[in-house]
């Protein structure tokens, strides 16, 4: 009896020593396992006669049962304090200061995003997105260009493979698909800016298989042609940040729109540097047009009752005429040089009041 107490003095001991897990895993072993003293003790009960074994089990099998629990917390408190230290080592001090070779910049794509956004939710605009994989019934059809209308040809669409049940995607080629989206799902009136990805076949210089548009859309009993221009002005003349510019319309056809305006800004190219409200150049900027019935009737709004406006234009243009930058590919080719001198700082949102890209 004494013995079993002097045992297990001595395991307790051992187990409250144990400095880390190995240890720990050695006091196990050395008490519990196969031919611990433990487990010797529990073999021993078979060689006993049955009034020694009566007397002997509950005492031995108690014993185990103490040491494993003891040999269990144990564990618990080592795993906790190892990951304490874990912690304390792997603290970050965020306050520090980056170091300068690692300071990361906002892509001129993104910021140019941001500003179209702060500018047009200055205006009451909402913020609408849709995926990049669109159903050509959205890209197209309830946009009133129906397959085999001449209008995809413009559109060099990327394909997604049929699907199982025969449904035809694309990449979508444009981001007039999110007017489908918003009208099929809210009901008038709508105000929404929809900036995204669209894909079409074609790269050059001012042609990439991947770029950016931004899509506006606003549709209730009375908007018109008046209010779209006052639109396309007010954002003109933040983005550029200029006091006033000159906008020149000119008729155009979009299957969407009936009827359908390009506009182009008035500037001056002269002198190397582009300038905004003078000159006797033009630059286009955005399609637009007033929302065909069709459409509004496709997307389950009443056309006698309701009407809107729409427009569309690239961001990617926008960034590149905004920052003088002279070819689309330098966006997409990930060249830490170039991010560094064309980007801008992390920190620095883009907010109508605190300044748009400083
Ligand atoms: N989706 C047209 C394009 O990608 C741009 C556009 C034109 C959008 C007229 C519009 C619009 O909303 O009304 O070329």
């Amino acid at each position: 009896m004494s013995d079993i107490q002097g045992l297990e003095r001595q395991i307790q001991d051992a187990i409250a020593g144990a400095a880390d897990e190995a240890a720990l895993e050695a006091v196990r072993v050395s008490a519990l396992g196969k031919k611990g003293s433990i487990s010797e003790l529990l073999k021993s009960l078979g060689a006993m006669s049955p009034d020694e074994r009566k007397a002997n089990g509950p005492l031995f099998n108690t014993l185990r049962d103490r040491v494993a629990g003891a040999i269990a917390a144990r564990k618990a408190a080592l795993e906790e304090r190892a990951l304490d230290a874990r912690l304390a080592f792997e603290r970050v001090d965020v306050t520090l200061p980056v170091r300068p070779e690692s300071v990361g910049t906002i892509h001129p794509v993104s910021q140019a995003f941001d500003e179209v956004v702060a500018i047009f939710a200055d205006l009451g605009f909402a913020v609408a997105e849709g995926p990049d994989v669109e159903y050509d019934d959205y890209n197209f059809t309830k946009l009133n260009i129906p397959p085999d209308h001449p209008a995809r040809q413009m559109h060099d669409t990327f394909y997604v493979a049929k699907q199982a049940d025969g449904s035809q995607h694309v990449l979508r080629t444009h981001t007039s698909p999110v007017q489908v989206r918003t009208m099929l799902k809210q009901k008038p009136p709508i105000r929404i800016i929809s900036p995204g990805r669209t894909y079409r076949v074609d790269s050059d210089a001012t042609h990439s298989p991947m770029f950016h548009q931004f899509e506006g859309l606003v549709v209730d009993e009375v908007t018109h042609l008046g209010h779209l221009k006052w639109v396309l002005e007010e954002f003109c003349k933040a983005f550029f940040e200029v006091d006033s510019v000159v906008m020149r319309a000119r008729p155009s056809f979009f299957p969407f729109t009936e009827p359908s305006v390009e506009w182009d800004l008035r500037c001056d190219r002269s002198g190397g540097q582009i300038k905004f409200g003078q000159g006797n150049d033009w630059l286009e900027l955005a399609g637009s047009g007033m929302v065909n019935p069709r459409v509004l009737e496709n997307c389950g709004i009443d056309s006698t009752k309701y009407q809107g406006y729409a427009f569309g234009g690239g961001i990617d243009r926008l960034a590149m005429l905004k920052y003088g930058i002279p070819d689309i590919r330098s966006f997409f080719e990930s060249d830490l040089r170039w991010l560094r001198h064309f980007g801008f700082a992390a920190l620095d949102i883009p907010t109508l009041d605190g300044g748009l890209s400083r």
